[in-house]
């Protein structure tokens, strides 16, 4: 007798251009990311594998399936997790926090600091970016008067992503960005050979899901530093301004906006100058 092969292990047809488009636009919409025809491969490849996990034959009813009522909204969050790029390291782009530290630096010598200090990590994937504000802040703090004035917030639209960044858990490799004293400082080896977070680094850091295409309706502000790094890439360049605009807003007098270098070109903020660094992109919001 023939074997009888179920359909969901034969591989999904190509998605036609009406389909194609469709997704791209679904996904751009909720979330920002542009789907460029080069990146159909994985768009196809991530749809497909999740499709089979749920049963869903073809990408229109799939497509119909994310769109409507609750469930969608949970199936939805789901693939947001599949397709999103959550690639990071710890201290990613190194001149930015030599930048980061000389600009805290300069805040507590001229004894700007007179409420704790409010970090935030815009798309912060499982959490290395948040975690290394929150050391290079320590750092700065220890051993001045105001030692422990300071919480950073970490934020994604992946909930597996920011599982993994209240986890606070990572590998021995992760680690290899890290300086030895840092380690050694703000990680505890487990027993399976990974490290976590010291419970007094992890009580001044929270994660929460935020849309950055919702940043509007967020409650978020008062922030003396962003870091907004390889997250606007996958974005159109006008949505990559009306982000800044919104994250600009969020930053206190003198707070410091940090972009991955490159991610912007030729935008102003009327309210922000632009630090003078051939390797950072970065700004700060005029004094009162
Ligand atoms: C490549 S990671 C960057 C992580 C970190 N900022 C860094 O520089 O290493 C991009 C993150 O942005 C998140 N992301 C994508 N679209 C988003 C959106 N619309 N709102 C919030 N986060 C988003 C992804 O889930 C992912 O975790």
């Amino acid at each position: 007798m023939q074997p009888r092969f179920d359909w969901a292990l034969e591989p999904l047809a190509d998605m036609s251009p009406t389909e194609f488009h469709d997704w791209q636009t679904l996904l751009e919409e909720r979330s920002g990311m542009v789907v460029s025809e080069r990146r159909r491969s994985f768009l196809q490849t991530n749809l497909s594998a999740r499709m089979r996990e749920v049963g869903a034959p073809d990408y229109a009813s799939y497509y119909r399936q994310v769109t409507s009522g609750p469930r969608g909204a949970v199936e939805w969050s789901t693939l947001m997790d599949r397709l999103t790029v959550q690639e990071t390291r710890f201290f990613r782009h190194p001149a930015s926090f030599e930048l980061l530290d000389g600009y805290l630096r300069q805040r507590v010598e001229q004894g700007a600091l007179e409420r704790p200090l409010a970090l935030w990590s815009v798309g912060c994937a499982s959490g290395e970016e948040t975690f290394s504000l929150a050391m290079a802040t320590a750092e700065v703090l220890a051993g001045c008067d105001l030692n422990g004035g300071f919480g950073v917030t970490g934020t994604d639209i992946s909930l597996s992503a920011l599982a993994k960044s209240r986890a606070g858990i990572y590998g021995a490799r992760k680690l290899e960005q890290v300086e030895t004293p840092l380690r050694e400082r703000y990680f505890l080896p487990l027993p399976d050979a990974r490290f976590q977070i010291i419970p007094d680094l992890a009580a001044r850091v929270c994660f929460a899901r935020l849309n950055v295409l919702e940043l509007a309706n967020s409650p978020v502000s008062g922030m003396d530093v962003i870091f907004c790094q390889n997250l606007l890439i996958y974005f159109r360049r006008w949505r990559r301004r009306e982000i800044l605009n919104r994250l600009a807003d969020c930053l206190v007098p003198g707070g410091l906006l940090v972009i991955g270098v490159g991610e912007v070109v030729g935008w102003q903020h009327p309210e922000l100058l632009p630090v003078a660094n051939d390797q950072v992109l970065a700004f700060t919001r005029k004094s009162l």
